[in-house]
């Protein structure tokens, strides 16, 4: 049997979620539900990155003991993925003992492996991104994500000898066994392999008390990233040693751009240090603007994964958010945008049409009988799109069934014939596409899908509450 192991990144526990994340494991759950519908087998983790300096400072700030504030940061990313019935196999938090001891294996057989040496890291890191930066990277000084001036730093420290991978990770990238997409994003660090080449990366820390001591030398932390990628194995119980276990190599580690680099380098650096097999797929996902501008506290655009509930609903955020942009790339969000599409997609559209039908179906007391085996074209059309990972167009796929029973509908206006034959002649093809098409919107809307293919796979249809209250 086919197995599909897939990740979100493990996200930061200095702010509350915001609705990137969400959006990340939305999809990363649409995916998971996709695959498991299919009969894979399939394991899904997300979970929380809780070390480092920036998370210290956090707490500093708050009063609080670091373990306390990201337990609470931790418990509300776990809330909200239950709001927004997210499914994972397994949410993984790098405070873990079973975490913990893992990574101080895994470093340790690197040391002695040669791969880590003692050093002097001197050069510039930006806490916003805990990354060591260049100044190529800098956009007038200023970190382009954070808009804040990377600090200097100069301590002594462990080195991952990340150079020497460079030969064997440009191949696997190029040829695609390690698989970067979009391609353009691909191409972006196939440039930076030819121009930059991988240099020695600073792997611990001296001045950061919040993080996994080194076994060999316990006055240095790990470097945060390097403890955060392992957890895509200890999230599977991996001990740290060289047997990764059936669900290992992931098919696919689904992120957004700013978090590429990193994983297109260090990540599989450390893997082939361990001797480990590289993940099968980076997929990068675009970057949210809100009306054309960054989300963020200071313009006050801000819009929460909370407020998305309240107000829509869990599985017409999940929809809202999907079909929102094209995956893949940048997109534009909005709350008009999201009143209109509410209104447009869901309360007039599949919400109404269920409505009008199941009514119809109820007051002329119409029996049906459904071909069980489904619309074998449309669930071929929707599983290419889905398994192409352009999740927008598997939902268009489905609307445009919507849209076309609609127009059927009222073309044929059945609640003007006189005939119960006619009538059922009519509304047969109407009701199995519905249910075709509802039965395929499960990874997306799991509960509404639920509702719909319950209630159209009975022989006598009754009508139903308004599933989307109009906004
Ligand atoms: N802790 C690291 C990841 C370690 S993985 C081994 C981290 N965390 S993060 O909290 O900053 O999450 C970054 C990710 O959140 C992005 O890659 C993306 O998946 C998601 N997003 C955050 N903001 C986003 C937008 N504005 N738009 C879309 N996705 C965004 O980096």
């Amino acid at each position: 049997m086919k197995k599909f192991y897939i990740t979100t990144p493990i996200y930061y526990v200095n702010a509350q979620p915001h609705i990137g994340h969400t959006y990340t494991t939305i999809a990363a759950d649409c995916l998971a539900r996709f695959h498991k519908m299919n009969g894979e087998k399939t394991f899904f983790l997300t979970g929380t990155d809780e070390h480092g300096a920036k998370i210290e400072e956090k707490a500093k700030e708050a009063g609080m003991d670091p373990q306390k504030f990201a337990d609470s940061v931790s418990e509300a990313f776990k809330k909200s993925w239950v709001d927004l019935n997210i499914a994972q196999d397994r949410f993984i938090r790098t405070t873990e003992p079973a975490h913990e001891a893992a990574v101080q294996k895994a470093l340790q057989a690197m040391y002695d492996k040669g791969d880590i040496y003692k050093g002097e890291y001197s050069g510039l890191y930006c806490r916003g991104c805990e990354q060591y930066k260049n100044e190529k990277d800098l956009a007038d000084g200023l970190c382009p994500d954070h808009k804040t001036a990377p600090e200097q730093m100069s301590e002594e420290c462990y080195m991952f000898k990340m150079s020497a991978y460079q030969d064997e990770l440009l191949k696997k990238i190029a040829s695609d066994e390690f698989k970067i997409r979009p391609e353009e994003r691909k191409n972006e660090i196939l440039s930076f392999y030819k121009n930059e080449k991988l240099q020695d990366v600073s792997f611990s820390r001296k001045n950061v008390k919040w993080g996994i001591p080194l076994p060999w030398d316990v006055s240095h932390t790990t470097y945060v990233w390097a403890d955060a990628f392992l957890s895509y194995l200890t999230g599977l119980d991996w001990d740290g040693g060289s047997e990764a276990g059936d669900w290992w190599p992931a098919n696919l580690h689904l992120m957004s751009k700013d978090i590429l680099r990193v994983h297109a380098t260090i990540w599989p650096a450390m893997l082939l240090s361990l001797g480990l097999p590289l993940p099968e797929e980076l997929f990068i996902h675009g970057f949210f603007l809100i009306d054309g501008q960054k989300m963020s506290k200071s313009l006050g655009n801000v819009i929460s994964p909370d407020e998305l509930v309240k107000k829509y609903g869990t599985d017409a955020t999940r929809y809202l958010l999907m079909s929102a942009t094209v995956f893949g790339h940048d997109g534009d969000i909005g709350w008009e945008k999201f009143n209109e599409k509410f209104n447009a997609d869901l309360a007039n559209g599949l919400g109404n049409l269920v409505s009008r039908v199941s009514n119809l179906l109820e007051k002329n007391e119409i029996e049906l009988d459904f071909n069980p085996n489904g619309d074998k074209d449309l669930t071929e059309a929707y599983g290419g799109r889905m398994n192409e990972l352009a999740l927008d167009d598997a939902l268009k796929i489905l609307w445009a069934v919507f849209r076309k029973c609609d127009e059927e509908l009222t073309k044929k206006a059945p609640w003007k014939m006189t005939e119960k034959d006619e009538i059922k002649k009519t509304l047969l093809p109407i009701a199995q596409d519905i249910l075709n098409s509802a039965k395929l919107l499960s990874p997306f809307m799991p509960t509404i899908s639920e509702k719909i293919v319950k209630q159209f796979n009975a022989k006598q249809i009754k009508k139903s509450e308004p599933l989307f209250p109009r906004i």
